[in-house]
Parts: C-alpha cells; sequence; structure tokens
C-alpha cells in the first residue's frame, strides 16, 4: 500500500464560503501527486459548494455525523444526505468531539456504525490525552468500543488517525517515531480483533501539529500512510507544501 492520504480538518473555519472555494482553486491551480489521496473536511456548509468545484482531485470528507437515520433530530446531519451531497468521508471520536462536544465511547460507535451503514469510509481518530499517558490501554479501549459490533466486511471502510490530544493545536507534534510506535500498536490491536490481512490493509495517519516542516518526517515512514492536518490546512502555501512532503514518497 503505497498511497498516501492526505486530509484537512478545517474545523470551525474559514467564515465565508468564498475563502473555502478560493482555497480549492489555490490547491487545484497546482499539479497534485498522482499518488496521493487528497480529502478536504469543510464544515457542513460549504460541502455542497466544494463538491461542485472540486472535481476528482480532491475527496470530501464531513468533520460529523448524525448517528440517527431520519426523522425529528434538530440541527443533526444524517449519513445519507452526506453520501447523497457526494460526500466519501466521515471524521469520527475527533478529540475537539469528545472533550469538548461530550461525545460518548457509545455515541462514537453508534456514528461509525451510521456512517457505515451508508457507505461512508469513517476517519476514525484516537488518542491518549496526556504524554505519558499507557497508550496501549487507552487506544485498546477506544479502538474497542469504537468498532463493537462492526464485522470484518466493513473494515475496508475505515482510517484510522492516531492523534495524541497533547499534541493537537499546541504546536508540539509528537516525533514520528512515537506516532510509528503508535500506528504499529494500533496494527496489532485492529490484528487481534480482525486478523492480520486487515491490519496491514488499514490505513493509518498521524494528526497533531503536523506543519510543513515536519510533515515529510511522518508521511516518509513506511508504517505511515498519511496525515491529518487541522491548523496548518488552512493556510493555503502550508498546506501544499505538505501536499509536495507526500510526493516526494511516490
Ligand atoms: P492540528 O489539528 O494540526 O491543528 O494540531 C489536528 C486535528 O485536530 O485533527
Amino acid at each position: 500500500m503505497t498511497k498516501k492520504i492526505i486530509i484537512a480538518n478545517w474545523k470551525m473555519n474559514p467564515q465565508t464560503a468564498d475563502e473555502a472555494l478560493r482555497f480549492v482553486q489555490g490547491i487545484l491551480a497546482q499539479r497534485l501527486p498522482k499518488n496521493i489521496e487528497l480529502i478536504i473536511a469543510p464544515p457542513f456548509v460549504y460541502l455542497d459548494l466544494l463538491k461542485k468545484n472540486c472535481g476528482k482531485k480532491i475527496k470530501l470528507a464531513a468533520q460529523n455525523i448524525s448517528w440517527a437515520e431520519r426523522g425529528a433530530y434538530t440541527g443533526e446531519i444524517s449519513g445519507l444526505m452526506l453520501k447523497n451531497l457526494g460526500c466519501d468521508y466521515v471524521i469520527i471520536g475527533h478529540s475537539e468531539r469528545r472533550h469538548i462536544m461530550g461525545e460518548t465511547e457509545e455515541i462514537i460507535n453508534l456514528k461509525l456504525k451510521a456512517a457505515l451503514k451508508v457507505g461512508l469510509t469513517v476517519i476514525l481518530a484516537i488518542g491518549e490525552k496526556e504524554q505519558n499517558d499507557d497508550i496501549l490501554k487507552i487506544l485498546s479501549q477506544q479502538i474497542k468500543s469504537a468498532l463493537e459490533g462492526v464485522n470484518v466486511s466493513e473494515i475496508s471502510h475505515l482510517i484510522i488517525a492516531y492523534e495524541p490530544v497533547w499534541a493537537i493545536g499546541t504546536g508540539l507534534a509528537d516525533t514520528s517515531d512515537n506516532a510509528l510506535s503508535a500506528a504499529l500498536l494500533i496494527r496489532k490491536i485492529i490484528s487481534r480483533l480482525y486478523g492480520q490481512e486487515w491490519a496491514s490493509d488499514l490505513p493509518i495517519l498521524y494528526g497533531g501539529s503536523v506543519s510543513e516542516n515536519n510533515a515529510a518526517d511522518f508521511i516518509a515512514q513506511n508504517g505511515i500512510n498519511g496525515a491529518l492536518v487541522g491548523g496548518a490546512s488552512l493556510e493555503l502555501q502550508s498546506f501544499i507544501k505538505i501536499i509536495k512532503a507526500a510526493e516526494k514518497n511516490e
């Protein structure tokens, strides 16, 4: 598996559709590496606009999904709505949703199953809160609870993003060696749950203060399949440099 995945998580930015469109046009004006999967996760309100302007080179991810299928759930967005809009991915379990919005492991599991049911690929974000936490225990727990009731045939629609919470938005990225160890651990956990074959095919990304300066270190690791980028994905020139860092691994 040589294809590297680069995901831009825009969070609650930018504030206007014009800015969102200009950003995507700026990326499309570049010669993009062939061997990467480029995914943008904008706020819901820009998904349709970006879908109409991204062509085939950029795929779209939602940043959230309802666990409910349809009906009286004010303010919620269903998986089918996302799918019908041309969205292929959804981020679930991001630490900001776990820790700021109070999403429990049970909710994450329900959302993950709702996404898989409509054919979305899930980008499951996991990671420890503190630098000295027991990551084996925490990652095992997060993976097991998120994938409760998910069968082996659905695992091909899963990407795991290892995002240590202490590294998100702090400018304090993990080392690429630590990130690689965490990725190996995640593969081991998946292997125990679903078998070796699925584990070796599973894309595992690193996220947490990825920047133009460190992206290549993470992406170059064989056991890491790409990066989930927050802050640096909002600055066009930085993000282009991150994309080009993936090109060097072609
Ligand atoms: P960051 O965010 O790159 O700004 O640390 C990463 C994320 O939240 O996915």
